[in-house]
């Protein structure tokens, strides 16, 4: 883990540009007694949360740190705006689409490290960084992650049936849609579709990725969906689909068997499931979506 030792006096110019960067306020201008001027880097009570921001706005990368690597250095960190058009940007966001028809081909382990490589630059609560991924290619597993996930489904259409077991899970309304065979989530539609072999959990995508985290706190859940928003662009940048998998998620949350058989942590639980893989589906156009439901106060 990232640890701040100090600065590196020979090579501080004092520019004082860490003393704003940090949110901390852990660096400071001493005055020594010939009233030469020094930077000093002190944490007493320990409240570094390892931001890092020191490090990456340092222009002589006078910082002092262990446990974390090598700072990535590219000129345009400078002038992110010229990384990429907002029009580009949009252009990327609107064409992301939730990928339900793959082809049969793998997925290389380097497009999956690529993957995993933006998910970390991800923020987080407190900077924690605490999100694990469990990275299932076999396709055996992921069969049999997904029959897993459609036996809840058997169990939910038999408990839904009685109202009162049904109430700690759903509400009235979405019980009431969940039996009934002509709404778009009718368990019985989904069953039907799995006895004719279709795969209506995972789509046959190559790879799975779950997300699992100690729950620190509610913010656990919202690193963990910003970490899958990161990776689902860069996989589209690299030609690849991805899908949310919420119903996966729904079932590892409640199954500590699965996620014993997994390897998952006891102390941790999942807080995102998403797949991966070679769309074979085009799409020539984002969809339409709501307004968006905006108040101002000015
Ligand atoms: C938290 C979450 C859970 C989701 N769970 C599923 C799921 O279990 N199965 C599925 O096919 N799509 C799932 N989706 C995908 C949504 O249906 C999809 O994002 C939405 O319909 C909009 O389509 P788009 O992603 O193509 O823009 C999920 C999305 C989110 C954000």
């Amino acid at each position: 883990m990232l640890k701040i030792l100090g600065i590196d006096e020979n090579k501080c110019i004092k520019c004082e540009k860490c003393i704003p960067s940090c949110s901390v306020k852990l660096f400071n201008v001493i005055r020594e007694t010939n009233m030469e001027k020094r930077i000093e880097f002190n944490d007493p009570l320990r409240f570094c949360f390892r931001c890092g921001h020191c490090i990456a706005v340092c222009p002589t990368e006078a910082i002092l740190y262990e446990g974390a690597d090598l700072p990535y250095n590219f000129k345009e960190a400078k002038k992110p705006s010229e990384i990429i058009s907002y029009e580009n940007l949009m252009k990327l966001m609107r064409s992301r689409r939730s990928i339900r028809i793959y082809k049969e081909e793998s997925l290389s382990e380097d497009l999956i490290d690529q993957i995993l490589e933006s998910m970390r630059y991800s923020l987080s609560a407190s900077n924690r960084q605490n999100r694990r991924y469990l990275v299932i290619t076999n396709r055996n597993d992921i069969r049999y992650l997904s029959d897993q996930v459609s036996k809840l489904m058997v169990k939910a259409k038999r408990l839904l049936v009685f109202k009162y077991l049904a109430v700690p899970f759903t509400s009235g309304l979405v019980r009431r849609r969940l039996l009934n065979p002509k709404t778009k989530i009718s368990i019985n539609r989904f069953l039907e579709a799995r006895k004719r072999g279709e795969d209506r959990i995972f789509f046959n995508a190559p790879c799975v990725i779950i997300l699992h985290a100690p729950p620190y706190s509610k913010m656990t859940a919202s690193d963990s969906a910003i970490a899958i928003s990161h990776g689902m662009l860069a996989a589209q940048s690299l030609g690849l689909g991805t899908c949310w998998i919420g119903f996966a998620q729904e079932y590892l949350w409640r199954s500590k068997k699965t996620r014993k058989e997994l390897g998952i942590p006891k102390k941790n639980n999942v807080y995102g499931v998403f797949i991966i893989g070679h769309p074979d589906i085009e799409y020539l156009r984002a969809p339409p979506r709501r307004e968006a439901k905006v108040e101002w106060k000015k």
